[in-house]
């Protein structure tokens, strides 16, 4: 399995009795939160076939086989276990929305939610307006910087000020580095240029944060 700061942010989010990983692909996930003992039982699923076979292979290569269950799902869409945790991870912003909308109409909206979207994090934040966002923080993981937002259901989402960047809660190092880097790339792309507007908003936002 391979450490990464970012799995690590996850699986430090994922504890419940049973989780449930959408988007397994690999397992790391799944299979991590069995080995760290997070979960008693995982509910690993994929839309693709081929990837959830991958899950099932690290499973059975690390001998918990026994307590996942691998299911082929688009979302929740096959999923009738009653589950306590769900991660989505390291998928886009728009696709985590859609996943939640279709669990929500199948009133299958576990009671906590670790997600990682790969992009459109802004999207995702504003989706998120009935939702009591327990954590939304920044980990770094190479030369990339995830948000992790930790939901539980029924709340009031994010303040406006808070769809680009998060609510850095807690606040982390990797947050400070992430707007510095930003405001320097906007600095340059646009030195001695005039900025335009929606970058300009995004720019004062981050001084702002600075
Ligand atoms: C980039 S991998 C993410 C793997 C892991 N969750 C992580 O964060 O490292 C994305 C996985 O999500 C799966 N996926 C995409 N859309 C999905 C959906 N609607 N329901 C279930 N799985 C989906 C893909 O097949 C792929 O295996």
């Amino acid at each position: 399995m391979i450490p990464d700061p970012r799995l690590c942010a996850i699986l430090s989010e994922a504890d419940g009795k049973v989780l449930c990983d959408v988007g397994t692909d690999h397992g790391y996930i799944a299979v991590g939160a069995l080995l760290k003992g997070k979960a008693e039982r995982v509910v690993a699923a994929d839309v693709s076939e081929k990837c959830l076979a991958k899950c099932v292979a690290l499973a059975r290569e690390k001998g918990v086989e026994s307590r996942l269950k691998a299911v082929v799902s688009d979302g929740f869409s096959e999923i009738d276990d009653d589950i306590d945790v769900a991660v989505i991870a390291g998928l886009g912003g728009y696709e985590t929305i859609k996943i939640l909308k279709n669990a929500e109409i199948l009133g299958r909206v576990p009671e906590k939610l670790v997600l990682c979207p790969h992009q459109n994090a802004k999207e995702l934040r504003a989706y998120l307006k009935n939702y009591c966002i327990e954590k939304d923080y920044v980990v770094k993981s190479g030369t990339k910087f995830y948000p992790v937002i930790v939901a539980l259901k029924g709340g009031d989402g994010y303040r406006d000020e808070e769809l680009e960047f998060g609510k850095n809660m807690p606040p982390t190092h990797d947050f400070d580095e992430m707007i510095s880097t930003r405001k320097r790339v906007l600095e340059e792309r646009f030195s001695g240029r005039e900025m335009p507007d929606a970058v300009r908003r995004e720019y004062e936002e981050i001084l702002r944060l600075c």
